[in-house]
């Protein structure tokens, strides 16, 4: 089957449509937008996510403002704020700033940081896929639905299963926001690869039994010594995967990659409302007192990461260097 496409602009109407990936998988429903504000509550709400995904629709957010007449300072600084860790957002704004005020140049503008996310990816998936073999575990979700393209680690994934490297997928359910249980099981199924949904605590317990060859997930930003922040649980299974000798990779376009920052230390970390641990969907199980810390994303420390799979190839440790050749 093909795959899913989490957003649509219709010029015509002026409405960038929105697939509420809150729903899924039990309900497709789209949320049009036709604003700025409308963007960056769909961003900030969790309808759209996803490092590059959230890049997309920022760059929308702006061309809707162009086109509603909105102020286009106040729009952008909405935009900027409405989800602090990835830099992605803040990527796609800068590249719409030089355009405001000329509605065909905007447009253009955030057709390319689509066209970029797809062609990125493209080459992403095809380097990922030679560094991935027998079974693989995944984190969060970071196929089509997180990126408007082909996806960054899950891409790299559905081309190795294709090529026959890859046979199998344990996909960690990602408490508390159940991105591996809703959305990465659900495009599995429809690419056809098998894989198997485990509690995120089993990860430890199959990596012993010698049930995973490698561990790819995506990224939020990368600091220019390699740390890199993603969902929260990442840092624990580089942490375990060094402890069970298994090749751990993050895949990420190197527009992640924030050249302003030296280490991870001063990467921003999104702390969510704590009904996300209190509540299972519209059930409660603890009182609205009880104390909750409930930070989105961690930090990995580049010495845990085997490689970093981005669109000009595997970077190898040591990734300062890596890096700043990838990013020249
Ligand atoms: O909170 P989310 O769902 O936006 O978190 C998404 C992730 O952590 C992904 O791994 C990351 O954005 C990379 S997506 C290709």
């Amino acid at each position: 089957m093909s795959r899913a496409r989490p957003f649509r602009f219709d010029r015509r109407e002026g409405v960038f449509h929105l697939l509420d990936q809150r729903l899924l998988p039990m309900q497709e429903r789209w949320i049009q937008a036709r604003s700025a504000a409308d963007a960056a509550d769909a961003i900030r709400t969790m309808v759209v996510r996803g490092a590059p995904a959230i890049g997309v629709t920022a760059a929308y957010g702006m061309v809707l403002a162009q086109l509603s007449g909105e102020d286009l300072p106040a729009a952008d600084h909405g935009l900027r704020g409405s989800r602090p860790t990835a830099v992605n957002l803040s990527h796609a704004l800068d590249a719409m700033r030089p355009h405001w005020g000329d509605e065909r140049a905007m447009l253009r503008a955030a057709e390319e940081v689509w066209t970029e996310v797809e062609l990125t990816e493209r080459a992403i998936g095809l380097h990922g896929a030679a560094v991935l073999r027998g079974q693989v575990l995944t984190h969060c979700n970071t196929g089509p639905l997180a990126t408007g393209g082909y996806g960054t680690a899950l891409g790299a994934i559905v081309e190795a299963f294709r090529q026959g490297r890859v046979r199998h997928v344990w996909v960690d359910e990602t408490r508390p926001y159940m991105q591996g249980t809703r959305l990465t099981t659900w495009e599995l199924s429809r690419f056809g690869v098998p894989f198997t949904l485990i509690t995120d605590s089993t990860a430890a317990w199959m990596m012993s039994q010698g049930q995973v060859d490698a561990v790819i997930l995506g990224a939020d930003r990368m600091a220019m010594n390699g740390d890199f922040a993603n969902k929260i649980g990442s840092y624990g299974l580089a942490v375990l995967a060094r402890y069970h000798g298994i090749s751990f990779y993050t895949a990420l376009p190197t527009s992640t990659v924030d050249p302003q920052l030296r280490t991870g230390a001063d990467i921003p970390i999104e702390q969510r409302d704590g009904d996300e641990l209190r509540c299972v969907g519209p059930h409660r199980l603890a009182s609205a007192d009880v104390p909750v810390a409930n930070p989105a994303f961690d930090v990995t420390p580049h010495h845990l990461i085997t490689g970093v799979v981005t669109e000009r190839g595997v970077l190898y440790p040591p990734f300062d260097e890596a890096l700043r050749g990838a990013l020249d």
